[in-house]
């Protein structure tokens, strides 16, 4: 069946919304920084919000709302994998559900590997769980990134407790290959540490890409790693407040177990409904001409950068919809998200805040609709 586009709402309708990406800056601004989406919610998930307002039904999250098992369903059709709904357990967010899995399985001072250039609250998550973040950059290919697994068992070697992978990465949208993921496990194991693997962005890889959940790639991965998901990404729904812990063995199902009831009374009911909604088949054809839609920008950002900004450098994402952009070329100094904000008045993420490898760099966000993508593009080529 040809799949139905998918449009993001008018400029118009957006500004309405209160949310961080439309309420941080005036409105001359085009915001761009931030993950949100601008398109309409998946029908199957806007009747059960609505359903849930028109009962009043606002109170708190039952313990099992059916995520864990919507979860479970939505792997196995779409990610190639069926982890157990009996061995998760859900949460707030997803950095709640990794700061309470780090504070369980480090203590206060240990090192925690990081990737960067990388999703910037993780730098805050690692010492919020009492952990020293430790920095392994991402190696660029020339075509691509990828874990520095030397640098990775060296810091095993050193001491380092756990990493904290970013899978699919945020902010080159890099999908880490299951061989690559197989070794970390491997290394892992050897050292005895613990790999949590932050996969809000797994439910949207980009045409022609597989995602590979991290603790499905081996019985080590398994039994040295946690996941960390959900559907706030893919489905615009991160006021909400819904995450799933997800373990594959039965000592990391014990860890999980053993966090306190609080982790998961966090979980915010709208949320858990939203969720329920967004992983179920019905929201499927959605999801997919969201895909559509975010590939056409990629391939539009990638036109625009040639015609306006050819010093940029830009490898599309292979999964997410997050733009990074290479601005070092232009002079613009380590910071050009300043000066963007400044004269051309569009708001994008700053590179220097993902740690080594941002300087010269701004992320934004392909959830939009090509008009806005082309005239925020066409705003930062006049400064040139
Ligand atoms: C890699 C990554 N992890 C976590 C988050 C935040 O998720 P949450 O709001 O569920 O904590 C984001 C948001 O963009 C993200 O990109």
């Amino acid at each position: 069946m040809p799949i139905e586009p998918l449009r993001a709402l008018s400029l118009a309708e957006l500004r309405q919304r209160r949310s961080a990406k439309w309420r941080s800056y005036p409105d001359d601004v085009i915001p761009l920084f931030v993950a949100e989406t601008d398109y309409p919610l998946a029908p199957a998930i806007s009747a059960a919000l609505h359903e849930a307002v028109s009962r009043g039904d606002t109170g708190y999250t039952p313990a099992d709302p059916g995520v864990a098992a919507a979860y479970s369903a939505f792997a196995a059709r779409r990610l190639g994998w069926c982890p157990d709904p009996d061995r998760m357990r859900i949460t707030g967010d997803v950095i709640m559900g990794v700061v309470e899995i780090l504070r369980r399985v480090i203590v206060p001072g240990d090192r925690v590997v990081i990737t960067p250039p990388v999703y910037p609250p993780f730098f805050e998550a690692v010492p919020e769980a009492g952990g020293v973040a430790q920095s392994v950059p991402l190696r660029d290919t020339g075509d691509g990134w990828e874990l520095d697994l030397e640098g990775i068992e060296d810091a095993f070697r050193e001491g380092a407790r756990a990493v904290l992978l970013c899978n699919p990465h945020n902010p080159t949208g890099t999908i880490h290959s299951a061989g690559a993921l197989r070794t970390l496990a491997e290394l892992a194991v050897r050292y005895r540490a613990v790999v949590v693997s932050d996969e809000i962005h797994a439910p949207l890889p980009r045409a022609g890409n597989i995602v590979t959940p991290f603790l499905s790639v081996s019985d080590a991965a398994a039994r040295c790693g946690y996941a960390v998901v959900s559907a706030s990404k893919a489905f615009n729904l991160a006021g909400l407040k819904c995450a799933i812990m997800v373990a594959a063995d039965d000592r990391t199902h014990a860890i999980l177990r053993s966090l306190p009831d609080e982790v998961s009374w966090r979980t915010g009911l709208f949320g858990a409904l939203a969720t329920v909604a967004a992983l179920s088949p019905e929201s499927d054809p959605w999801l997919d001409a969201q895909a559509v839609a975010i590939d056409a920008n990629a391939d539009l950002l990638r036109t625009l950068l040639l015609t306006h900004l050819p010093y940029a450098g830009f490898r599309p994402p292979e999964a997410g919809y997050l733009g990074w952009v290479d601005l070092s070329a232009c002079g613009w100094g380590d910071a050009p998200a300043r000066r963007i904000l400044r004269e051309a008045r569009v708001a994008v993420h700053s590179g220097p805040a993902f740690g080594a490898g941002g300087a010269g760099h701004i992320r934004l966000t392909l959830g939009c609709a090509p008009e806005v993508l082309t005239e925020a593009i066409e705003r930062i080529a006049v400064l040139v």
